[in-house]
């Protein structure tokens, strides 16, 4: 299973990025997998060089194609002016439109305040929506407080990201068809996908 990381943040270090880790890292102590974490400090001056899918160089379609091939996406931003990152956007508009279909997504955000804790919801789930992507119920939203020098260290905010890692662990197992020809039931889901 391959766990991608992506954190929209566009200077380092960030407490975004540390959040994605803590979400990846959860997984692979609960799941396992290969995981990877893309940061858009690194990667939106390689994305911005090219404005449409078809202008990508090896670098920025190597960076496309690691997202189109996870099982799984992490996906974090701070919130910018009550949104995601542009540079996050920008990743997803090379993303090619049916890569998404399926897919389990958490969602993640770090803000300066509290009051644009649903930034998760009213922003960057329905990007998700869009790609026909499976996003988890819990999202995970943090702010500054909850960090001691860049590190997550909110007992609350690390209780929600084992609550996320422990829904995505429950529908897993529906990704896998055999799985579920194993169990004799085919949920809409996993029949829309094969
Ligand atoms: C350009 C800019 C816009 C921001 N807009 C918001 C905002 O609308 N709402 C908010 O809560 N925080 C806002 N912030 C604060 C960041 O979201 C916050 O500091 C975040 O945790 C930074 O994440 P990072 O450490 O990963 O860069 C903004 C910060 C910057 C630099």
């Amino acid at each position: 299973m391959k766990i991608v990381g992506l954190s929209g943040n566009v200077k380092r270090p960030s407490r975004t990025a540390s959040l994605v880790e803590a979400v990846v890292s959860g997984i692979g102590d609960r799941i396992g997998g290969q995981s990877r974490v893309i940061e858009l400090v690194d990667a939106a001056p390689v994305l911005f060089k090219a404005l449409r899918a078809d202008q990508l160089d090896t670098e920025g379609r190597a960076i496309i194609d690691a997202v189109e091939a996870a099982d799984v996406l992490v996906v974090g931003s701070p919130v910018y002016r009550a949104s995601y990152t542009g540079a996050l956007k920008h990743l997803f508009d090379l993303v090619d439109y049916r890569a998404l279909t399926g897919k389990r997504v958490i969602l993640a955000a770090t803000g300066g305040t509290p009051l644009h804790g649903l930034m998760t919801e009213h922003q960057l789930r329905p990007l998700f929506g869009f790609f026909n992507a499976f996003t988890l119920p819990t999202a995970i939203y943090a702010t500054e407080a909850d960090f001691t020098e860049y590190t997550l260290t909110s007992p609350a905010v690390r209780e929600r990201v084992e609550r996320a890692v422990s829904e995505l662990a429950q529908v897993l197992p529906a990704i896998d068809p055999a799985a579920v020809r194993v169990s004799g039931h085919r949920p809409a889901l996993v029949a829309a996908q094969v």
